[in-house]
């Protein structure tokens, strides 16, 4: 039912005056040419300044499940910026949503939400919500008992983050998580996918290490809320922040060790959530994940024996381990609802027309992008052939027989961040060339994205901000996307787990009337949704769900809060949310489009 407009909510930013301001300052990424993902072939030793990092030598921290413990684990971290209040806070008022926006555009230029594609509506069941995640959104790091993370690490260490953010308060979700959630139910939105903090739950991570209940009773009425306010709570288990012990103590995804523990802690969130979380991730973006701990600040962090080259494809292979293994939990504990990962990137469309290298190129694409977290749970329970032909087992661990047969159908839909979809072409020396040398720079993957076209050099989609050149807006290409997915990676449901865009220098805007015009980002939003709806009704794609990426403004990783996603704004001195206009269209478009 939809629930837009009312009056849940809160009136309670008025009282909060953090003494607190970040500094934003605008990174300053050129526009890609073009850009592949391959990994950076450079060997650094375990723990060294050679980048300006510093992490302590994998192993030279024992496991001391102690107070003094926990302190050494926080002394690898620093000093943290504590919050400016402790205590959760409770909405007092209802939230009202601002009187509608004028129209963008005269109606012989562009429609209305309401609108759009009018004679097609969202299937019975369809969750239509937003995504965040817990480094990125929560803040209090150091409270009720958590352990660091590797993001708590990364986020201080030189040039680890364009603006030097940390998550130390960000947007302090973690004591104003009603608030947030009143906000979402008042715009009449039905679904909140976030994660959980690993080391919330188990400040040392490790599978004999103790449970902290404060982080258990912490995310248990977080969705406790959730379900009040009627906005159903997706929850993610693994969100990129490793505990720091983990990593301290084996090197965290580059080692077998993983495995074991994070089973555990899979097992621990199960039994105190079950029955409550019906939509569950293991795993976010697993190919990112796997790439970003090969590069800088995390490449001076790895277990014996791996290095830069070898560490994401040791990490895929630890990483789907667990995912089997969590899984085979959730079913052996009967825990109710379903259950997958989440993959991200796209397919890719041959650059150049009737060019058989482009084409093949687009197939290693997929194969390394997406296939490589999805062959194995839909189709094979292996990794893509293209990948076994091009990387030795030192790079690429083979999966035993009993591993397969755990891979396979460890998955009860398909869940995609679809951001966006590029034009691929073989690199210039051509795929054979490049994929006969390990020494080429686009080796393994041999492919490259093109944003522009092969005919006139003109734009692939319409620009991102620029601290994220791996972005922009190209709905022209999600159709063939779902389809495609859809066609290799066949499931019953597909989740589009994440989309959205950042708007194209926002951090530069200083008045609230600037920055709630976020015309690129609503434009994103709303022809993205008008291609989901054909792909459901035309194509006939089981696409049950969308969460836009996010809820509120965030760190954005390397990025910090100089690029902005959110549909709502964050002031960072008050913490004060205010919805912009991507947040009220979306309200419009579900409450004409929901059946
Ligand atoms: C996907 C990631 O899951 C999320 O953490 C990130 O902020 C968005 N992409 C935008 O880059």
């Amino acid at each position: 039912m939809h629930i837009s407009r009312c009056t849940v909510g809160i009136g309670l930013l008025q009282a909060i005056r953090a003494a607190h301001a970040q500094t934003a300052i605008a990174s300053t990424t050129e526009t890609p040419a073009p850009t592949t993902a391959t990994v950076t072939v450079v060997d650094v030793p375990t723990a060294t300044a050679t980048t300006g990092a510093y992490f302590p030598p994998v192993g030279s921290i024992e496991p001391d499940y102690s107070a003094e413990g926990l302190d050494e684990l926080w002394n690898v971290i620093g000093s943290v910026e504590a919050p400016p209040f402790t205590t959760t806070v409770t909405p007092t008022a209802s939230v009202a949503l601002p009187s509608p926006p004028p129209p963008l555009y005269p109606a012989f230029f562009a429609p209305e939400p309401k609108d759009i594609l009018p004679q097609y509506k969202f299937p019975a069941g369809f969750k239509y919500g937003v995504a965040t995640a817990a480094y990125q959104v929560e803040g209090a790091v150091k409270d009720e008992g958590k352990g660091p993370t590797m993001w708590d690490w990364a986020s201080r260490q030189p040039g680890g983050v364009a603006d030097n953010t940390t998550g130390d308060i960000v947007d302090l979700n973690y004591y104003l998580y009603k608030m947030d959630t009143a906000r979402v139910a008042a715009l009449g939105l039905n679904t909140h996918s976030f994660s959980v903090s690993w080391s919330r739950i188990l400040p040392y991570g490790a599978a004999d290490s103790p449970v902290n209940q404060e982080g258990v009773d912490h995310y248990s009425d977080v969705i406790d809320t959730h379900l009040e306010y009627g906005v159903e709570p997706v929850v993610t288990l693994f969100h990129w922040d490793t505990p720091l012990a983990l990593q301290a103590y084996y090197g965290g995804f580059t080692s077998p060790k993983i495995v074991d523990d994070f089973i555990n802690y899979a097992k621990a969130v199960f039994s105190a959530y079950n029955g409550r979380v019906k939509t569950w991730y293991t795993f976010n973006e697993p190919r990112v994940f796997c790439e970003q701990i090969a590069s800088y600040p995390f490449n001076v962090t790895y277990a014996a024996g791996v290095n830069t080259s070898t560490a994401p494809f040791h990490c895929a292979y630890y990483l789907l381990k667990a995912h089997a293994g969590a899984v085979k939990a959730f079913r052996a504990m009967n825990i109710s609802g379903e259950i997958a990962l989440k993959n991200d990137d796209f397919v890719g469309t041959p650059w150049r027309a009737n060019n058989t290298d482009d084409a093949e190129a687009v197939e290693r694409h997929a194969a390394f992008q997406i296939g490589i977290f999805s062959d194995p749970l839909y189709t094979t329970g292996d990794w893509p052939q293209i990948m076994k032909d091009t990387l030795p087992e030192e790079y690429l661990p083979r999966f035993t027989d009993e591993e397969k047969a755990d891979l396979l159908g460890s998955a009860d839909f398909y869940a995609i961040d679809s951001y966006r979809s590029w034009f691929v072409s073989a690199p210039d020396n051509g795929v054979a060339a490049c994929v006969s040398n390990t020494s080429d720079p686009n080796w393994p993957q041999c492919n490259l994205n093109m944003v522009y076209d092969a005919q006139a050099g003109w734009a692939a989609g319409v620009l991102s901000d620029p601290g994220t050149d791996w972005l922009g807006a190209t709905p022209d290409g999600a159709r063939e996307l779902f389809n495609e997915l859809n066609r290799r990676w066949p499931s019953p449901k597909i989740y589009v787990s994440e989309f959205g865009f950042s708007e194209p220098f926002e951090n530069e805007r200083t008045q609230l009337y600037e920055i709630k015009q976020d015309v690129a980002r609503t434009n994103y939003y709303m022809t993205y949704l008008g291609e989901i709806l054909q792909s459901i009704h035309e194509d006939g794609v089981p696409i049950a769900g969308i969460f836009a990426w996010a809820m509120i403004d965030n760190a954005e990783w390397g990025s910090g809060i100089s690029t902005k996603f959110g549909i709502q704004h964050v002031n960072y001195t008050t913490l004060e949310r205010t919805y912009k206009r991507s947040a009220i269209a979306l309200s419009d478009f579900w409450a004409a489009h929901q059946s």
